[in-house]
């Protein structure tokens, strides 16, 4: 049977997202947003790409979220970007009410799906995904760990002048200034970073990453990233369609794991069909612990704004 995936909002990330997925050829790929003509539009476009670059999916834009049923994944994208100044909580009040609307649906529609929240503030938009759609702790996800350490990746390849592939770094936490770029666990091809690089140029990479998306932001002055953030969510869809047991860092629900209850944060997890499969768990230092406490403290604000 042929995997479906739906992309909600046709914006920059979820259009961009439609793009890797359709190149990657991963499943046929649904566009829904509220805007007449443009997921049709941009849909029209992207399929006919499929000649070119060989992708056997089909492409499809719609206004009318029943053409996302029975979808295997369902990636919510729609909200408002951050504009230069603003901070992903300054967008909670306006996405808190988009991202019910659409889980409600995606709920209605693809009662099986893995679902998958980008819009921003990460952390809080996925647990308002959770309580919404009703569906289980780990078909619910976060993306945000897989963009925020593709980031600190890239930056310390940069550094080093390696491939970036080559470059294993995780950042575990929030998806906000307090995020958790983790210097002890970062290699390259198995050689720690640490006897790589100076103190001080880890710590201006570390905190590069913590501002990596204003970065952004303040060059584009429109709006925020979308290339990677759109590849990092169809990164975790391919892993849910292909049941390929990735290991991850995303924004799972936590219940007891690395001392924390009650909320999402970003920690590494396996991903297979069922969502996340596992959480993988291991003993942080005092400092990482700390440093992953004050995460909590941040997402818990955020839950509260949200009213659920
Ligand atoms: C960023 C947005 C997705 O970090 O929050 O670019």
């Amino acid at each position: 049977m042929r995997k479906k995936i739906t992309i909600i909002g046709a914006g920059n990330v979820g259009a961009t997202a439609a793009h890797w997925a359709a190149s990657r050829g991963i499943a046929d790929v649904v566009l829904v947003d509220v805007v007449e003509g443009v997921p049709q539009g941009k849909a029209l476009d992207l399929s006919q790409a499929g000649p070119v670059d060989g992708f056997p999916f089909s492409v499809t834009g719609s206004n009318d979220f029943a053409d996302s049923a029975d979808s295997d994944v369902v990636i919510i994208t729609a909200g408002l970007a951050r504009k230069p100044g603003m901070s992903r909580d300054d967008l909670l009040a306006k996405n808190v009410a988009i991202v019910k609307s659409c889980s409600e649906q995606a709920a209605k529609y693809s009662p099986d799906a893995v679902l998958i929240v980008v819009t921003n503030p990460i952390d809080a938009m996925v647990y308002t995904g959770f309580k919404v759609s009703g569906f289980p702790k780990n078909r619910v996800i976060g993306m945000a760990g897989v963009l925020d350490s593709a980031r600190y990746r890239t930056f310390l390849a940069q550094a080093l002048g390696v491939a970036p592939r080559d470059v294993n770094a995780m950042v575990m936490g929030i998806h906000g200034d307090k995020m958790m770029p983790l210097i002890r666990l970062a290699n390259v091809a198995g050689v720690p970073v640490s006897d790589l690089l100076s103190d001080d140029e880890l710590a201006a990479i570390v905190h590069r990453t913590q501002t990596g998306g204003a970065e952004i932001v303040n060059h584009l002055k429109t709006g925020s990233a979308f290339y990677t953030p759109g590849l990092a969510a169809v990164e975790m869809a391919e892993a849910v369609l292909t049941d390929s047991k990735r290991v991850l860092p995303c924004a799972a629900y936590l219940e007891g794991e690395f001392g924390i209850s009650g909320c999402f944060l970003g920690v590494p997890v396996v991903i297979g069909s069922e969502g996340v499969e596992k959480i993988m768990e291991f003993k942080l230092t005092d400092e990482e612990q700390t440093a992953l406490h004050e995460s909590e403290k941040a997402v818990h604000v955020q839950m509260e704004a949200t009213g659920l």
